[in-house]
C-alpha cells in the first residue's frame, strides 16, 4: 500500500496551531510553551539514548532538597529545561524537584503569565541500566499581581492546571499531552526531528487486570492497602475472582504510559517507612500533572481518600499518595481507604 501525504501524522507545531486558531483551546503564549518544553525534551532524549557514550550516567556526587542522590542526568535535563524555557517571555517562573526553590526569570528577559514545575527525570534509579526514563512536567497560571513569583504562586491545586504532560524515554519517545480537552500522544520522528501525532484522545478502560505496586513494601502498608492487594493476589478462588497480574518499572513515567494506553492502575501508598513524608511521589511534578492526564483519560486520581487534584498544597515539593488509572480499581481501593478511616 502506498503511503499518501493526507495519511501522514500531523506534527505537534501543527496540532498546537489547529488547537490555537480553530479550538482556541489555548493561546500563543502556552503553545510557544508546550514547543519549547517539546524542544527541551527532545534534547533530554538525545543525551539518555547517548548513554554511556555520551559520559552522562551515573551519579552527580550531590544531593537535591529532598535528600536523594543526584544523578548526572538528572542534572543535566534540568539545565536543559531551564535553559530552554528562561529567554522565551512565556513565564514567569520556574520549579522543579532538583531545585530548593522556584526559579525566577532572569530580568534581561521579558516574563510572561504562566509557571513550569518539572520533574525533569523520572526513574532516576533507572538511567544506568537502560530501561525506560521520563520527564513529567505541570503548567499553572501565575496569579495575577505576582511580579516575582515565590514559593507561595505555585501552591494551586491542580485542578488549575492549565496543561500538563510527560515525555516518556523508551523504545520510542513519545510525549503526552494534555491541554484539558482529551490526553492526547506523539511520536518522535528521529529522522524528521519532530514529534507526530500518534493517537488522539487515549482512553483508559474502567476495568482492568493489571497492577503496579512495589511489593517490597507490603509489610509497611495500612490495613486496607493490604486487604486491596491481598484480594488481588488471591485470584480466580479468591474474592475477586479473577487473576490478576503486576507490573513494576519503577518509573512513574513508564507506569502511568502503559496505564493511559491499555488500562490498569498505578499505587504508591502511604508505608511506615514514608509517613512522616506524606507519601513517595511529589504533589506539583509528579501525581497532579499525571492525575490531571488520567482523569483527562477516562480514569481517576486520588490519595486514598480524595481527588488528588483537589489537594490545596502546602509546600512546593509536598509528598502524596498516589492512586490512579482504570475507575472501578481507583473506586475501589479508595472505598476500602474511607471505609478504614470510618
Ligand atoms: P524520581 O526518579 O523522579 O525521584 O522518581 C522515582 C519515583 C517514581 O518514578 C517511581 O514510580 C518510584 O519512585 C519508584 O519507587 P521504588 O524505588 O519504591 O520502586
Ligand atoms: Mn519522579
Ligand atoms: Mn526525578
Amino acid at each position: 500500500m502506498t503511503a499518501t501525504t493526507s495519511s501522514r501524522p500531523i506534527s505537534l507545531t501543527r496540532f498546537l496551531i489547529e488547537e490555537q486558531r480553530d479550538k482556541q483551546h489555548i493561546n500563543a503564549d502556552l503553545r510557544l510553551l508546550i514547543e519549547v518544553v517539546a524542544r527541551a525534551c527532545k534534547r533530554i532524549a538525545i543525551s539518555v539514548g547517548r548513554g554511556a557514550l555520551g559520559g552522562v550516567l551515573g551519579s552527580a556526587g550531590t544531593e537535591n532538597v529532598q535528600g536523594e542522590v543526584q544523578k548526572k542526568l538528572d542534572v543535566l535535563s534540568n539545565e536543559i529545561l531551564l535553559e530552554a524555557n528562561e529567554w522565551g517571555g512565556h513565564l514567569a517562573a520556574l520549579a522543579s524537584e532538583e531545585m530548593d526553590d522556584p526559579h525566577p526569570i532572569p530580568h534581561r528577559y521579558p516574563k510572561g503569565e504562566y509557571l513550569l514545575v518539572f520533574d525533569p527525570l523520572d526513574g532516576s534509579s533507572n538511567i544506568d541500566v537502560n530501561i525506560s526514563v521520563g520527564t513529567i512536567f505541570s503548567v499553572l497560571k501565575c496569579p495575577t499581581g505576582v511580579k516575582e513569583p515565590d514559593e507561595k504562586a505555585f501552591l494551586q491545586p491542580g485542578t488549575q492546571q492549565v496543561a500538563a504532560g510527560y515525555a516518556v524515554y523508551g523504545s520510542s519517545t513519545m510525549l503526552v499531552l494534555t491541554l484539558g480537552d482529551g490526553v492526547h500522544a506523539f511520536t518522535l520522528d528521529r529522522e524528521q526531528g519532530s514529534f507526530a501525532l500518534t493517537q488522539r484522545n487515549l482512553h483508559i478502560p474502567e476495568d482492568t487486570r493489571e497492577f503496579a505496586i512495589n511489593m517490597s513494601n507490603l509489610r509497611h502498608w495500612e490495613a486496607p492497602m493490604r486487604r486491596y492487594i491481598e484480594e488481588l493476589l488471591a485470584g480466580k478462588n479468591g474474592p475477586r475472582g479473577a487473576d490478576f497480574n503486576m507490573r513494576w518499572v519503577a518509573s512513574m513515567v513508564a507506569d502511568v504510559h502503559r496505564i493511559v494506553c491499555r488500562g490498569g492502575i498505578f499505587v504508591y501508598p502511604l508505608d511506615t517507612k514514608i509517613k512522616e513524608k506524606g507519601g513517595k511521589l511529589r504533589l506539583l511534578y509528579e501525581a497532579n500533572p499525571m492525575a490531571f492526564i488520567v482523569e483527562q483519560a477516562g480514569g481517576m486520581a486520588t490519595d486514598g481518600h480524595g481527588r488528588i487534584l483537589e489537594i490545596m498544597p502546602k509546600s512546593l515539593h509536598q509528598r502524596v499518595p498516589v492512586f490512579l488509572g482504570s475507575k472501578n480499581e481507583i473506586e475501589r481501593v479508595t472505598r476500602y481507604h474511607r471505609e478504614a478511616a470510618g
